[in-house]
């Protein structure tokens, strides 16, 4: 169980937390590949899904994680909502609240957006992206796709390439990966490295050759132009060459080591495309499948003590 009414962060998650959730979603998967899991554990629940940034997979598994429990789900219509008409921010959340919903499951694109309508409302609401602060539904899905994929989750050495200034899945899976004993390095030209990262306990280096020697866990991010106001990196092209991840670069890795990213991605950029779709080292797929599995899993555990799950 989680003992919390929110969930806006890994930051303030707690490694026995961290497993509670991951644990569970062991079971959903397996019961998802059974196609066994219309418990119904959600049935009297309302959960509304507001995304005021463009998601797939975040939304899709949000959405099909709350049916697959029996959720009462409401897509809210950005376009179609008071907000085009000036409506705050504030104002949106108290009238969300007074329609009495059990879960909000909020994107938004400005960092700490989702934990001031988590202050107005009384129910649960769950960050599926904040701005460049926090996306804890990814951290969470990684690090059950490491565990699944390399049999443990702690005592890996574990690089962060590319983007990090502009993304919250690596401030989320720096928090999380931490937290369960891991060592990560963050590698990325200077321009895409924050100053002071040092301070998360995290290895920084602007050399992917250097950088990858005996990593277990190579997790490459997408080059997030919607959040850059100004030229971090002369060209793709160029990005590509020195931090894109390739065959070449891939070899300093350890032979076995895996391969991840949150998707979209950018083939050709941050990644080759051959190396994403290599099955014995891209993770990539398995990490949308998981996704919704750890979607059920915080579902479930949020709303643990609902009153209305009582009857269930
Ligand atoms: N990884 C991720 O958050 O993907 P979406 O933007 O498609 O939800």
């Amino acid at each position: 169980m989680l003992n919390r009414k929110d969930l806006l962060g890994t930051a303030d998650l707690s490694k026995e937390e961290i497993l509670s959730i991951i644990d569970l979603a062991e079971l959903y998967s397996r019961d998802n590949i059974d196609n066994a899991n219309n418990t119904g554990v959600l049935r009297n629940i309302t959960q509304i899904n507001l995304f005021f940034e463009n998601s797939t997979r975040t939304q899709v598994s949000f959405e099909i994680a709350g049916t697959k429990l029996g959720a009462n789900i409401v897509n809210f219509p950005l376009g179609n909502s008071s907000q085009s008409k000036g409506e705050t921010l504030l104002d949106l959340a108290a009238t969300l609240n007074s329609m009495f919903p059990d879960i909000l499951v909020i994107r938004h694109p400005n960092s700490g957006a989702v934990q001031l309508i988590s202050e107005k409302v009384k129910c649960s609401v769950i960050n599926a992206g904040d701005g460049n602060h926090e996306h804890p539904t990814q951290a969470l899905l990684d690090a059950q796709t490491i565990r699944k994929r390399l049999g443990k989750i702690s005592g890996l050495k574990i690089a962060i390439c590319g983007d990090v200034a502009h993304s919250r899945v690596a401030r989320s899976n720096i928090f999380c990966l931490k937290k369960l004993g891991n060592s990560i390095k963050v590698i990325g030209p200077k321009t895409l490295i924050p100053k002071g990262i040092e301070s998360f306990g995290v290895e920084v280096t602007h050399n992917m050759f250097d950088g990858l020697q005996d990593i277990d866990v190579v997790m490459v991010l997408r080059l997030q132009k919607e959040r850059m106001d100004g030229a971090f990196f002369s060209s793709e092209r160029e990005y590509f060459h020195f931090y894109g991840l390739d065959e070449r670069k891939m070899q300093y890795a350890k032979p076995n080591a895996i391969i991840m990213h949150p998707g979209p991605m950018n083939r050709g950029v941050e990644i080759d495309g051959d190396l994403a779709d290599d099955i014995n080292r891209s993770v990539i797929t398995q990490q949308v499948e998981v996704g919704l599995a750890i979607r059920m899993a915080i579902l479930d555990l949020l709303t643990a003590k609902h009153p209305l799950r009582k009857n269930v």
